[in-house]
């Protein structure tokens, strides 16, 4: 997937063309469509992309936001004031639970349409730690062995946020001691199918797309079969070479691909406090 990029912005890619930071824009100030295309068609191809020192207002962010589509749906996980889109993503130097979004996940993958796009904000860094990990989904799927790929051909899978959003997952996931303020619910039983190998519904790309947070199980498949395989998927698709490490710093944008691309919260940062502002497309 070749991008023709505009003389203004720059782009220079993570390993595996996995990850690109881009230079060159402001989006503090309204952005030309022309440029938007742009930035849209690099997002699918690096599918994590970020921009360096963007000082932005909530009205700012949002307005990153709609650029690539609607706001998307969220539930469970209580908004900033006013600004009913953006998600606070806050914990506290004396937090000693463990960071929200901390296991693999694709965020509300038990959606019936779960977000295109998580963009994250950084506002409060901690000085070392609370760095973000993404995993390429697009290399997973392609490197699959040729005969493991074939068998995932057609087979869907179960995903529900019951682990986390139900009143016993908030319970047993520590909910209750966080400082972000999250409403569990019973809705959160509910299941919801997606295929396990995803076509990407721009860019045609293939990935692999079931994680250890939401997926609950394969359809059709024993209990014990249903956990092999996805024990043997997660094996494959989190390895160290499809991993992106994101360190974060104040002012740092981020937009990934959620339909190709699991990530995973990092620790590391007791006694301090870190805050990112969160939306989805
Ligand atoms: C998330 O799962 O959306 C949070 C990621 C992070 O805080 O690094």
């Amino acid at each position: 997937m070749s991008v023709a990029v505009q003389r203004r912005l720059a782009v220079r890619p993570q390993a595996n063309d996995f990850g690109a930071e881009i230079t060159g824009v402001d989006f503090s100030q309204p952005v030309r469509p022309e440029v938007i295309d742009q930035l849209r068609q690099l997002w699918l191809r690096y599918q994590v992309v970020y921009f360096a020192d963007q000082s932005l207002s909530h009205t700012q962010l949002e307005q990153f936001t709609r650029y690539f589509g609607e706001f998307g749906n969220n539930p469970y996980v209580k908004a900033v004031n006013g600004h009913q889109h953006i998600l606070e993503i806050r914990r506290e130097a004396k937090e000693t639970v463990a960071p929200f979004g901390t296991s693999w996940h694709s965020d509300w993958s038990f959606q019936a349409k779960p977000p295109s796009a998580t963009i994250l904000h950084a506002k409060v860094v901690p000085p070392y730690g609370g760095d973000t990990l993404f995993a390429d989904g697009i290399r997973a799927y392609e490197t699959l062995p040729g005969t493991l790929r074939d068998d995932l051909e057609g087979l869907t899978a179960m995903h529900s946020a019951r682990r986390t959003y139900s009143y016993e997952g908030f319970e047993r996931s520590g909910g209750a001691q966080r400082s972000m303020s999250i409403t569990p619910h019973d809705n959160a039983w509910q299941t919801q199918e997606h295929p396990v190998i995803r076509t990407h519904p721009e860019s045609g790309r293939r990935a692999l797309w079931v994680n250890p947070v939401y997926t609950l199980s394969i359809k059709g498949l024993s209990e014990g079969e249903s956990e092999r395989l996805l024990k043997t998927l997660y094996g494959h698709a989190l390895q160290g070479r499809f991993v992106y490490r994101h360190r974060w710093r104040p002012h740092l944008l981020t937009m990934w691909d959620n339909r190709t691309v699991l990530h995973c919260a990092q620790g590391g940062y007791d006694g301090h406090q870190r805050i990112m502002h969160r939306t989805t497309v």
